[in-house]
């Protein structure tokens, strides 16, 4: 990646936003918003979020989501104030939502694109101060530009995200983001109410030692995996598991590392959503140098069929997935 894109540490997310549309003649500025209006609805979220303790909005909605889960206040919440920020700020037409069982038509029909987001991330750690985070992604809608937008705008695969990002809310706010030329981090200040760029052109490293899945499902792994399992032991690979896939992926971004959510018994096509969990980072974790895959095809190549597909995972730093695959591929042979 060209080290010229990068822009000094210290840079406002409003300036840099500012800067890089500059970078392209025709840009008419509308993503650039749409990523203002990202920002706008994480400081509100952050700001639930950090006080959920005191103003009582932990714990069950009552409620359960498309998928059968129980909604938490939180990830309520969070729903409405993305909904909300990306419907007043008029560039998007459409949102899916893994809290909502339909697109949901924001009325902009003008709006040129299309937004897929997991409002919050990581809903069992709410309540107990881990880690949480947002995952979003931006499509360009294919539909004309007028009225509203389409399932198959809503269903296009990974590899067309024009932007995507996630904002983890662990000990320090960050959102990290790309538009398909580097992944940059920003991190909060919460008395400034700014975000600051703290992590220019992050790149994954190569190989980690870290490797995080849930090995209390073990057991019902393919066999691929529990062998890549037990090799990441015999190598006194350190296991890291938070339970909030935008902590345990960023850690491993920095860090090196792989991140597993294979099938198991329960989740036979594995627990992570496509559209709003995988592809975001699948983007991501490749523009940091990384790769992301379902064990064999790469994530951003799959066609989604429908809105809450689930789909198994397999991300990280690309020697890591490798030898997943290698583990998964000599299994295939074996059986
Ligand atoms: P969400 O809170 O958006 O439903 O996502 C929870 C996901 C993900 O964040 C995490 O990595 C995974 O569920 C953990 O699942 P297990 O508890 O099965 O390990
Ligand atoms: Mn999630
Ligand atoms: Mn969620």
């Amino acid at each position: 990646m060209d080290d010229k894109l990068a822009l000094p540490v210290g840079t406002t997310l409003d300036r840099f936003i500012m800067r890089k549309q500059e970078e392209f003649p025709f840009a008419t500025g509308e993503l650039s918003q749409l990523l203002r209006d990202i920002a706008l609805a994480t400081k509100i979220v952050n700001r639930e979020i950090n006080r959920a303790g005191l103003i009582g909005v932990t714990g069950n909605y009552g409620q359960q989501n498309v998928q059968g889960e129980e909604q938490q206040k939180l990830d309520v919440i969070a729903n409405i104030r993305f909904i909300r920020a990306l419907r007043n700020g008029g560039e998007v037409c459409t949102i899916i939502s893994e809290e909502e069982d339909e697109v949901i038509q924001t009325g902009n029909a003008k709006g040129k694109y299309i937004v897929a987001m997991d409002p919050l991330d990581g809903s069992s750690n709410i309540d107990v101060n881990v880690a949480i985070g947002t995952i979003f992604s931006i499509y360009r809608r294919m539909s004309e530009v007028e009225g509203d937008g389409t399932l198959e705008d809503c269903l296009q695969s990974g590899a067309k995200q024009v932007a995507a990002g996630y904002i983890i809310y662990g000990s320090s706010t960050m959102l990290v983001y790309t538009t398909g030329c580097g992944v940059n981090g920003f991190t909060y200040e919460p008395s400034l109410g700014e975000f600051f760029l703290s992590h220019p052109m992050i790149r994954t490293p190569k190989e980690g030692n870290l490797y995080s899945c849930n090995e209390g499902n073990i057991n019902s792994f393919p066999d691929g995996i529990k062998a890549y399992i037990h090799y990441c032991q015999e190598k006194n690979y350190s296991g890291r598991y938070i339970g909030s896939l935008v902590a345990d992926f960023h850690r491993n971004l920095l860090k090196g590392g792989v991140y597993l959510y294979p099938p198991t018994a329960k989740s036979p096509d594995g627990k992570l959503r496509l559209v709003y969990e995988c592809n975001a980072l699948a983007m991501i974790i490749e523009q940091a140098g990384g790769k992301a895959t379902d064990g064999s095809e790469r994530i951003l190549d799959k066609t989604p069929t429908s809105l809450h597909q689930r789909c198994p995972l397999v991300i990280g730093s690309p020697d890591m997935v490798d030898k997943v695959e290698e583990f998964l591929a000599k299994e295939a042979v074996a059986v």
